[in-house]
């Protein structure tokens, strides 16, 4: 059993603290299970009160400060879901405080604040992930097994898109932290994160001795009002296997919700996802050859949002006492947040100094 504090009261906040709340016999976990130790709002005591209400969570404890969450001994994980500007200095707190923390994507603002918090975890022996939860879904472990049983033959190509297809100006304006560069606001850390996660995910060589640093170029559309980008394009090589992965991803552009998010390509086949590339929804397989033969497998999610599939991740981490996934890994991490480094000095887009900073 684990025991989870929440920092922030937001909308993401909210589902994963729903999902916590499901039994997980109802996806067929029946090793573990979640409590819902403490709330935290930086704003007040009422707001996590409020939240706690709406999620019908009355047991949990509500704190009117992220210092007073991480003192509580009851807690033993924090799931940290806070603006991006944010993330370094909550994770940070939150390990020196002695908890173990599941922080959400993008990891931090650059990758000089995701290596700080890595080393701190390591010397801590604390656990520490990016929140990337696509990668637990049950769909995405199939894909991986589909491709090392050979499916679809050598991987040459992963292409990959997320889109809001959103009216910026009339939803965002200036203030929203998706647009708010003082909140670290823009497409590349907010979505092209899970283009970038496919990719690595079938593209990034298991064997170290193949792995060597991918190649980047990228360009990036920029919103005017505030100077961050609203759409980006980022293609990543991978020189040793001679493999290439295009991440795109747009604020603004609206795509066919049908269409396939993300194809990966092989040398007798190819695989596309359905669904938003973050919570992707079915699979087909598309054999070369003869027949061109087509096979389709829908994944429903279970009741919930789909959150919980990282969350069951950690538990097993922790009880097996393990400090890191293997699924999503910190030197991964890291090396995505190189790659967003790499895209926005490229295309001139540096956020305030304040948020930069380690
Ligand atoms: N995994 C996913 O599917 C997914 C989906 C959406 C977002 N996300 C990620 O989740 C995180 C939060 O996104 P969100 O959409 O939930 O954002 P949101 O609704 O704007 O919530 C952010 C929360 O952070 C807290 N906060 C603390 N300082 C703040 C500040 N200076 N400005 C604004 N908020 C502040 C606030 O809660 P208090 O006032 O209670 O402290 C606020 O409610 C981001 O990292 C985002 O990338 C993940």
């Amino acid at each position: 059993m684990v025991r989870w504090g929440i920092l922030s009261t937001g909308d993401n906040a909210s589902k994963f603290a729903k999902d916590l709340l499901i039994d997980p016999s109802t996806r067929g976990v029946h090793d573990i299970t979640h409590t819902l130790s403490a709330v935290a709002s930086s704003t007040s005591l009422q707001k996590a009160q409020d939240f706690l209400s709406a999620i019908q969570a009355p047991t949990t404890t509500a704190y009117g400060s992220y210092d007073a969450l991480l003192q509580d001994p009851a807690v033993e994980i924090v799931y940290i879901s806070t603006p991006h500007s944010l993330h370094f200095q909550n994770a940070r707190a939150a390990l020196l405080a002695g908890k173990h923390v599941l922080l959400e994507k993008a990891f931090t603002v650059n990758a000089a604040q995701a290596r700080g918090l890595v080393q701190l975890a390591r010397e801590k022996h604390l656990f520490l992930m990016e929140a990337m939860w696509t990668r637990f879904f049950p769909l995405t472990q199939h894909v991986r097994d589909l491709i090392q049983t050979g499916t679809i033959g050598a991987v040459q190509r992963v292409v990959a898109d997320r889109n809001l297809g959103r009216n910026i100006e009339e939803l965002y304006g200036t203030e929203h932290r998706l647009v708010n560069p003082a909140l670290a606001g823009g497409a590349l850390l907010d979505l092209a994160i899970y283009p970038l996660t496919w990719i690595f995910y079938f593209l990034y060589p298991d064997r170290p001795a193949l792995r060597s640093r991918p190649r980047v170029s990228s360009s990036l559309v920029k919103y005017a009002p505030t100077g961050v980008d609203e759409t980006a394009t980022v293609v990543v090589s991978f020189p040793e296997t001679r493999t290439q992965g295009v991440a795109t991803a747009s604020l603004r552009v609206a795509s066919d919700p049908t269409d396939p998010g993300v194809r990966i390509l092989g040398d007798k086949g190819q695989i596309q996802i359905f669904g938003p590339a973050a919570r992707p929804l079915g699979v087909a397989v598309v054999s070369y050859g003869g027949d061109a033969a087509v096979e389709r497998k829908d994944f429903e999610i279970p009741v919930g949002h789909g959150l919980f599939w990282e969350a069951d991740a950690c538990a097993r981490c922790l009880a097996r006492g393990e400090i890191e996934s293997d699924v999503m890994p910190l030197d991964e991490t890291v090396l995505i947040m190189e790659v967003m480094d790499s895209v926005r000095e490229g295309n001139g887009l540096k956020y305030p100094d304040e948020i930069e900073s380690c």
